[in-house]
């Protein structure tokens, strides 16, 4: 550097700024220095005095400080991808009941969540052979927590019953977890987004069948577009991971309440879900 070039100066100045601020506020000499000596050293002069300051952190002139990285906003991602994991991703990552139900339980991906008071996880017995799948929580259920506790609820307790099961012998969840305000039908994107917790769920539980309530349950899991009213009463062979599950599907209770001459066909339906049961292998 020539003495009085005060290009080069600064050039300088700028280089031993940024060595500072990269953490190189040392230079080496000719001769090693025992820092455990000059550690303990400046230890016991901060001990004695306790306004003592460290001569070996070096106070960047504040003035001079480089100015702050501008920071860029990060890259747009859809909403599912807030927490970071695909509800496919954190599903898959449960290897068990209590691991998803945790999991969903805090899943941050969903806006029926933040309307919603309750995550409605699943009711009955997880270890059932017979697995029930409805559409998404209502009013009741959002305000306990639990699936099928409102009107349809009780319709179908007592279409149980009547082939001799309660809900010690089922296990009952939704296809969505939480309710959507007003009990609207929920939308294709809130199927799509939830589906692979249910999916998982169902592969956790691993029934030996499975009775889907509703058109929006066997659509979203069979992925058709055909209405309920042709899928009724027919057997379907449901893919989860490694098994096939034999998959029934019925009307759903609530519409049975608004339309009961409906119940007539429910009744078949039920009937041959109790014949499937008593067929199946002892366990
Ligand atoms: N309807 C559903 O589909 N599920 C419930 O849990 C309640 C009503």
């Amino acid at each position: 550097m020539n003495p009085g070039n005060q290009e080069s100066r600064d050039q300088v100045l700028a280089m031993l700024r940024w060595q500072l601020e990269s953490g190189a506020d040392e230079a080496i000499g000719h001769t090693a220095i025992n820092h455990f000596i000059v550690s303990a050293q400046i230890k016991n002069a901060q001990i004695e005095n306790p306004r003592f300051e460290n001569p070996r952190i070096a106070k960047p002139p504040l003035q001079r400080m480089a100015p702050p990285p501008v920071m860029r906003p990060a890259p747009p991602r859809p909403a599912i991808m807030a927490s970071g994991a695909s509800p496919h991703e954190i599903a898959a990552a449960c290897y068990d009941l209590a691991a998803l139900r945790a999991a969903i339980e805090n899943f941050q991906g969903c806006a029926l969540k933040t309307t919603a008071k309750h995550t409605v996880f699943a009711d009955g017995n997880p270890d059932a052979r017979i697995m029930l799948v409805g559409e998404a929580p209502g009013r009741e259920e959002d305000l306990m927590g639990l699936p099928f506790v409102g009107r349809s609820g009780q319709l179908l307790d007592r279409m149980l019953a009547a082939i001799g099961f309660d809900r010690s012998q089922v296990y009952i969840s939704n296809i969505l977890p939480w309710r959507p305000p007003g009990n609207r039908t929920p939308t294709s994107a809130e199927i799509a987004l939830c589906l692979p917790f249910i999916e998982r769920h169902i592969q956790l539980a691993s029934p030996d069948i499975l009775l889907l309530l509703g058109g929006i349950s066997v659509k979203a899991l069979f992925d058709t577009s055909e209405g309920i009213m042709r899928l009724r009463g027919r057997w379907k062979l449901y893919r989860s991971g490694e098994r096939e599950i034999p998959a029934l599907a019925t009307f759903h209770p609530a519409f049975l309440l608004r339309q009961p001459a409906q119940k007539k066909q429910a009744w078949q339906d039920i009937l041959a879900l109790r014949t499937r049961y008593d067929s199946l292998p002892v366990n």
